[in-house]
């Protein structure tokens, strides 16, 4: 059985006002009426194909997550509390050492962000299987979205020669690259957009760590060794966690191991970056609107409305997003939406 990875510590400020440090995206209702984090619980409940989940997050969000998971009625493996945010890298890391010592080194990892939204069709079911297979054999797996546009917010992987059905080696990792260096790669062809969802062996992770990330490992491996367990929570050390480096999983291991593999999906993928993009996943009305909350609209269309007390009426617009959270209210061009995160710098010290 493969042991599912969920990371949830992330902070996400691209939707603000309704994400917040302290009400994080993963934790909100985005596309439906539960949260993006309990519908990737849901999609690993298979306890064909699964063992309970094991979910990683800060030490803040462990009632968030207590809470949410007991509401979809999904119990876990454990609970991992980070008592300071160290980044995927630390994270992923804390998952392979805890798994392989309660579940042996040969333990399969699926590691899952809780922000995204996916489509669990029949092609994604296959992906995973064929995944879990080559990492079976050695790999570390990753999954391949093909490119629609030079987004600098992802990892671009180029794909190499054939492994074994559809699974490639990677020929090159590049993680968040710059605009003309995405262009490039966009225009070149043969690359594949990270998706962030993984499938590795726990052992194979560790050597790797060992091998190119050997800081991280080593703090890792003494704070899951000094690890509290109160409840259901799994408390890492805090002093030695501390010393991990904060780095993301995909510039400390994917950019530079030779280990890594990419199997080319189809299923749909969102990472719902922006509000833009949860509106492209989002059901809408026939002028193309979408509303979540209290609303009333008229006279407008291309439009995305979130509240989450306030009732919220709008008309005679285009493309917009209005969302307002008890305190706070952005309105902007929804065509725009990216801008949002930039914005949020600039107001973080104020609200
Ligand atoms: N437990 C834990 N601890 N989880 C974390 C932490 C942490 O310190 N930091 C981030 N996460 C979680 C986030 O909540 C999210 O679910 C996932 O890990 C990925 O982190 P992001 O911060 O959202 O990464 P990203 O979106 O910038 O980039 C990654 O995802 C892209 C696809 O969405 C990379 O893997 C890219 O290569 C990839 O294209
Ligand atoms: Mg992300």
């Amino acid at each position: 059985l493969i042991l599912p990875v969920v990371l949830a510590g992330g902070q996400g400020t691209r939707l603000w006002p309704m994400s917040r440090s302290t009400r994080p995206k993963q934790f909100l209702p985005l596309t439906g009426a539960t949260s993006l984090f309990q519908a990737t619980l849901q999609r690993v409940a298979d306890t064909t194909r699964y063992l309970p989940p094991l979910v990683l997050t800060n030490a803040d969000y462990r009632f968030l997550v207590a809470e949410q998971a007991q509401e979809v009625g999904v119990s876990l493996t454990a609970m991992l509390l980070e008592p300071v945010a160290r980044n995927t890298a630390a994270a992923i890391a804390a998952a392979a050492v805890y798994g392989a010592k309660h579940f042996g080194p040969d333990v399969i990892l699926h590691v899952l962000p809780s922000d995204h939204a996916v489509e669990a069709d029949g092609g994604y079911w296959a992906a995973v299987d064929e995944a879990a297979d080559a990492a079976r054999a050695g790999r570390l797996v990753t999954f391949g979205i093909m490119p629609t546009a030079p987004e600098t917010g992802y990892g671009y992987i180029e794909g190499g020669a054939p492994i074994s059905g559809e699974v490639r080696a990677v020929a090159r990792f590049v993680e968040k690259p710059l605009r003309p260096r995405a262009e490039e790669m966009l225009a070149a062809g043969g690359f594949y957009w990270n998706s962030g969802m993984f499938m590795l062996g726990a052992g194979t992770f560790i050597e790797e760590c060992r091998r190119l990330a050997p800081a991280t490992i080593e703090a890792v491996e003494a704070s899951v060794e000094r690890a509290m367990s109160d409840l259901d929570f799994v408390r890492i050390d805090a002093e030695t966690f501390a010393k991990a480096p904060d780095i993301s999983v995909d510039y400390a291991i994917f950019e530079k191991t030779d280990r890594a593999a990419v199997l080319p999906v189809s299923f749909a993928w969102s990472d719902l970056g922006s509000w833009d993009a949860v509106w492209k996943v989002s059901e809408k009305d026939a002028a193309q609107n979408v509303a979540n909350g209290p609303v009333t609209i008229s006279n407008t269309s291309r439009s995305l409305v979130v509240t989450e007390k306030a009732h919220v009426a709008i008309e005679g617009l285009d493309d917009v997003a209005v969302i307002a959270s008890e305190d706070a209210i952005y309105v902007g061009r929804l065509s725009e939406a990216q801008k949002v995160g930039p914005m949020v710098k600039v107001l973080r010290n104020s609200v």
